[in-house]
């Protein structure tokens, strides 16, 4: 892999610098040291925050919490409000809970706004506020929501006492409506910040900034911004834990491109070949992940498909037939008549495809949506790992556009959007952009997921997804490759503190080949191991580094193969895989307890028997070095990686352990037959993964866990169901 960029050498995907059109921005915010080298470039830049490796060098985040608050909102004497507009609304309820949970601790108070007579959206959250804070903190975050209503033309008086600093609009998406909406805050108090969350008006039309949130907005962390470069605002999002991702000011973005897009293909599939709504659906979730008309009936279908219609009319106005929405959505954006039938959600007939009607269907389906990735390639809308992720996090892709594009080749996505041309001849006129598929081979197209950065000793290696796959296996050694190359012999892996906020553990999407197939088992747990191997042998240090809540299961597998392992002191470790069940594959059967002194084996042995994570504090020694609060944890992991300071590298037994424990004490009775045959197998791979020679114990336990994969338990559990559900259709 060649074209590392230097820092501000114009890293591919940045758009027009410094001008609101641009979704990527070479933001003048980076701190890292001139001499610093990047594979790609951060995602973090793009929100002027500078990169992971600077964050370690200083020990510190990139921007404070309070000082950010205080720009927003005002200094602590003088605060003022954020109102949400539109608040009894599907996004405005939502977001009033997601953001007012987040400010009330700093006293900025939350004012939701909308007319007398609207359905009470704000109450409907109360179940979910209860038990996501419990009933004392969820009354607090409620009492912190001052509810006005008033009649769209005056503001409430009651406004001006609470000093609205920032206006986040939630209302229809009808464009004269907002703009004039606008117009009455600006009148009342000129120095208002707004953004509005529209589905598709660029913010030249709007006259404002946008901050378009995904659903389910209570829940979904991304904001999708355009504003002409990164504000307080967006990085007090960043700060409050939410994921704001800058795209370009073209109408509807990125996501809803992607999701009325992939709706569009179903309807166009629907008119061609009298498929069901529901059967389109089962096969759109087998090829792609997402099954668009349930998802709109979630929604509610009334409000989403004029949403998706009015997506889809726009950018048909601006780029053609592409995006023509049918008659049947049309239809239904008037009626609101749902996709499903009520109490009707299993159909009693199913049949299947002949491998020629599957064909035809991935090309009216792939074809379009490829089309419409190749435009915003074109228009440069995201940073390609955001254009990637937010089909991921926002739209229920199992991998990103471009992971899939990448994959085939830029030959094979081609030839598909052609065929696609072929029975759908209007298309072809516009919008078609086969050049941005020229240049698949670079850094931004091949480390979708993994990015490196090093200063010329240190390099940081980021994760950017939050399950391990082969997308991220393979992205992961050609970092590890890069930095070789660069003569990098330090090393932290990390999270990228910005689209991956905890590490979960293997993608088990990628398991479904093994239940079929051993061989496809093997591949993974030999593979996947023998990439963790790296962290410990390529490398004079290696250190693993966990921001986020959690680290499990796989993630955890391999940031233990690192010398050294550092945590923030909330977060969680655990290797959940006894409850799908599955057996931890990576070589968490024996390589922590190569690691760990004789007395922490038992708790070892809990961890992978149980499913039941254990707080870092508590791992300290046995299978963390240092867990800290933030600040303090990248000073460790960085003090470790230099060498200046740290603990102690613990060894590393190459021969083989003798009396490893086969059960363990406190253990709950396994509630079902899998986990009873998980435990057992689990049990079975540490006993016989430990009992040979490191050398010999990668293959040992990639068999065995490749075995379980392919056996009936394994099929039975939660891997099987979920392969059963989504692609054995
Ligand atoms: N529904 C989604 O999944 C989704 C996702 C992302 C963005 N959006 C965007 O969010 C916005 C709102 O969509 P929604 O689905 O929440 O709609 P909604 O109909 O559920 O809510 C709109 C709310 O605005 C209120 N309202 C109307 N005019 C108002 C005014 N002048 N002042 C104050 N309140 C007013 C209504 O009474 C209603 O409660 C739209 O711009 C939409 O594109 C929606």
């Amino acid at each position: 892999m060649s074209g590392a960029t230097k820092k501000g050498a114009g890293a591919e995907g940045r758009g027009t610098p410094g001008g609101a059109g641009g979704a990527v921005r070479g933001a003048g915010a980076t701190t890292v040291a001139a001499a610093a080298a990047t594979l790609r470039q951060p995602t973090l830049e793009t929100l002027g925050l500078g990169g992971a490796l600077g964050i370690f060098r200083r020990g510190a985040l990139p921007v404070d919490r309070d000082a950010l608050v205080e720009r927003v909102f005002g200094p602590k004497a003088d605060r003022g409000s954020l109102v949400i507009s539109g608040a009894s609304g599907i996004v405005g309820a939502g977001k009033t809970m997601q953001l007012g949970s987040r400010l009330e601790p700093f006293g900025v108070r939350v004012v939701a706004l909308d007319f007398p007579g609207a359905p009470d959206g704000i109450g409907r959250q109360w179940p979910g506020l209860a038990q996501a804070f419990g009933r004392e903190g969820a009354a607090r975050i409620m009492g912190n929501v001052v509810r006005l209503t008033y009649d769209g033309r005056r503001l409430p008086e009651e406004l001006k006492a609470l000093k609205p600093r920032f206006l986040l609009e939630a209302i229809p998406e009808v464009l004269e409506v907002k703009r004039a909406h606008y117009k009455l805050f600006r009148e009342t108090f000129p120095g208002i910040e707004i953004r509005s969350v529209t589905s598709g008006f660029p913010s030249k039309e709007l006259g404002v900034g946008i901050a378009h949130p995904a659903f389910p907005h209570e829940i979904n962390k991304v904001w999708e911004v355009v504003e002409a470069g990164p504000s307080a605002a967006t990085q007090l999002l960043w700060a409050l834990g939410l994921i704001p991702i800058p795209v370009s000011d073209d109408w509807s973005f990125v996501l809803d491109v992607l999701f009325c897009g992939v709706t569009l293909a179903g309807l166009r599939v629907h008119r061609a070949t009298n498929l069901p709504f529901w059967k389109a659906d089962k096969l759109i979730r087998r090829l792609l992940g997402p099954n668009p008309f349930r998802a709109h009936d979630a929604i509610g279908a009334k409000g989403a498909d004029f949403l998706t219609w009015s997506c889809l009319h726009h950018l048909s106005a601006r780029y053609g037939e592409l995006f023509t929405p049918t008659p049947e959505l049309i239809e239904r954006k008037d009626t609101g008549q749902p996709w499903y039938p009520p109490d009707h959600f299993r159909p009693l007939v199913d049949w299947s495809l002949t491998p020629a009607e599957h064909e035809g269907f991935r090309v009216r389906v792939m074809g379009p949506v490829f089309q419409m990735t190749s435009l915003m390639l074109h228009e440069r809308r995201a940073h390609l790992s955001h254009l990637n992720a937010i089909g991921e996090l926002c739209a229920q892709f199992r991998r990103g556009v471009l992971a899939v594009m990448r994959e085939l080749g830029p030959k094979a996505v081609r030839e598909t959007v052609e065929a696609y041309h072929r029975l759908h001849p209007a298309a072809a006129a516009s919008a078609w952009h086969p050049d941005a598929l020229e240049r698949m081979d670079t850094p931004e197209w091949q480390q979708l997921y993994v990015n490196a950065e090093h200063d010329g000793e240190v390099g940081v290696v980021t994760l950017s997804r939050e399950s391990w796959s082969w997308d991220v296996d393979r992205e992961m050694n050609r970092a590890l490759d890069w930095l070789l190359a660069g003569g990098i012999r330090r090393v932290i892996v990390s999270g990228d503190f910005h689209l991956s906020t905890q590490m979960v553990g293997a993608d088990t999407a990628d398991f479904f080949g093994a239940l079929e197939k051993l061989e496809a088992g093997l591949a993974i747990t030999n593979g996947w191991s023998r990439t963790a191997r790296r962290l410990w042998s390529d490398f004079e240090v290696s250190v693993g580094f966990v921001g986020g809540k959690r680290c499990m299961g796989g993630m955890l597998e391999t940031l233990m193969h690192c010398h050294f392992l550092v945590a923030v002191d909330d977060a969680r470790l655990g290797w959940p895989e006894v409850t799908l069940p599955v057996v931890p594959g990576m070589e968490g059967c024996h390589w922590p307890f190569r690691r760990a002194p004789r007395d922490a084996w038992p708790r070892l042995l809990h961890l992978l028997l149980s499913g039941v994570p254990v707080h870092a504090t508590e791992a300290v020694g046995w299978l963390v070095d240092s867990a800290a609060p933030m600040s303090d944890a990248l000073k460790a992991a960085w003090g470790l990686a230099t060498g200046a300071h740290g603990p102690p590298k613990r060894g590393l037994e190459s021969g083989a352990l003798l009396a490893v424990p086969a059960d363990v004490a406190g253990l709950a009775p396994a509630d079902g037959p899998g986990i009873e045959a998980g435990r057992a197998a689990i049990a079975r791979c540490v006993a016989q993964s430990c009992a040979v020679p490191v050398a010999d114990a990668l293959a040992l336990q990639a068999r065995l866990a490749a075995e379980f994969l392919n056996s009936k338990a394994c099929r039975d559990g939660r891997v099987g169901a979920e392969y059963a559900r989504t692609t054995a259709v």
